[in-house]
C-alpha cells in the first residue's frame, strides 16, 4: 500500500523565526481539517538550521521533517559535513539524496549518491533519492536510460528487505525552478520505466517504493500528475515556501488521491 507524499523542499530559504511562522499556519490548518479522510503524508525539508524548532513546532502534528543533504561519513572530521545520526537526532524521518542541485552544482556522483542512500539507512532515515535528465539529455533522447542509470546506482548499495523504506523522485532538471512542468504523460512514461528498473534489481519490493513527481508543482497543476495511478505524490521546491499554497497542494492529493487511511488518523 503505497500512500501518497507531498514533500516541500525549501532549499536555502528560510531563517528559524520564518519556519516557525510556516508552521504556525499550517498547524492551525491541521488541527481543524485532520479529521477528514484521506489525507497524505506531509514532509518539509528546511535548512538545517531550522530543524530542530521545525520538528518541535509541528510535533502536535502529523507533518514530518527532513533534511536537504548529509554525509556519507558517519562521524570524524568532514568539517561542514553533517551525518545521518546528527539529522536523526534533529527530528528528521527523511532526507534527501542527490538533488539534481547537489549533483549540477555541488558536483555529487552517481556514486557518492548511492554512498549517502547507504548512509541514510544506516541511520534508520528513509532516503529520497532525485533522479532526472537535463533538457539536453531529454533532446537527445537519453532520458529512460539517464533515470535507469542514476536508479541502478544510487540503489545498488539498498537490499530488497530495505527498499520499502526509500522513496524516489524523478525531477526533470529542465523542470526545476522554471514553471516548466513535465506533462503528466511523460512523468508517467518515466516513472513506470523507473519502476520497472527497480523491478529487475527487487523483484516484488519494488511495488511498494512511492516514486514521486518534481519539477514546478503548483496547485493549479498537481492533480494532473496525482490522476496518474503510478505517481505516487510530489517534491515540491518554490510553491512549498508559502504555507497557503502548499496546503492547497496537499488538499488537492487528498481529493484526486485520497490515501487508503489518513496520515492523521492513527494506526
Ligand atoms: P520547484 O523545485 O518545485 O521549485 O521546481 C523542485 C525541487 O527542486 O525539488
Amino acid at each position: 500500500m503505497r500512500i501518497p507524499l507531498v514533500a516541500g523542499n525549501w532549499k536555502m530559504n528560510k531563517t528559524i523565526g520564518e519556519a516557525l511562522t510556516f508552521s504556525s499556519g499550517l498547524s492551525a490548518f491541521l488541527k481543524e481539517e485532520t479529521r477528514k479522510p484521506g489525507w497524505p503524508e506531509i514532509l518539509i525539508f528546511p535548512p538545517f538550521t531550522a530543524l530542530p524548532a521545525l520538528s518541535g513546532a509541528l510535533a502536535e502534528t502529523e507533518v514530518k521533517v527532513g533534511a536537504q543533504n548529509l554525509s556519507w561519513e558517519k562521524r570524524g572530521a568532514f568539517t561542514g559535513e553533517i551525518s545521518g545520526s546528527m539529522l536523526k537526532d534533529a527530528g528528521c524521518e527523511y532526507v534527501i539524496a542527490g538533488h539534481s542541485e547537489r549533483r549540477h552544482i555541488f558536483g555529487e556522483t552517481d556514486e557518492v549518491v548511492g554512498r549517502k542512500v547507504r548512509a541514510a539507512l544506516d541511520a534508520d532515515l528513509h532516503p529520497i533519492l532525485c533522479v532526472g535528465e537535463t533538457f539536453e539529455q531529454r533532446e537527445a533522447g537519453e532520458t529512460l536510460a539517464v533515470c535507469r542509470t542514476m536508479t541502478e546506482m544510487g540503489l545498488a548499495p539498498v537490499t530488497p528487505d530495505e527498499v520499502g523504506s526509500v522513496v524516489v523522485a524523478y525531477e526533470p532538471v529542465w523542470a526545476i525552478g522554471t514553471g516548466r512542468d513535465a506533462k503528466p504523460d511523460d512523468a508517467e512514461e518515466v516513472i513506470d520505466s523507473i519502476r520497472d528498473t527497480m523491478a529487475r534489481m527487487f523483484k516484488d519490493a519494488a511495488k511498494d517504493v512511492r516514486i514521486l513527481y518534481g519539477g514546478s508543482v503548483k496547485s493549479i497543476n498537481i492533480r494532473g500528475f496525482m490522476l496518474k495511478e503510478t505517481i505516487d505524490g510530489a517534491l515540491i521546491g518554490g510553491s512549498s515556501l508559502d504555507p497557503e499554497e502548499f496546503l492547497r497542494i496537499v488538499v488537492e492529493v487528498q481529493k484526486t488521491r485520497p490515501a487508503p487511511k489518513s496520515f492523521g488518523q492513527g494506526e
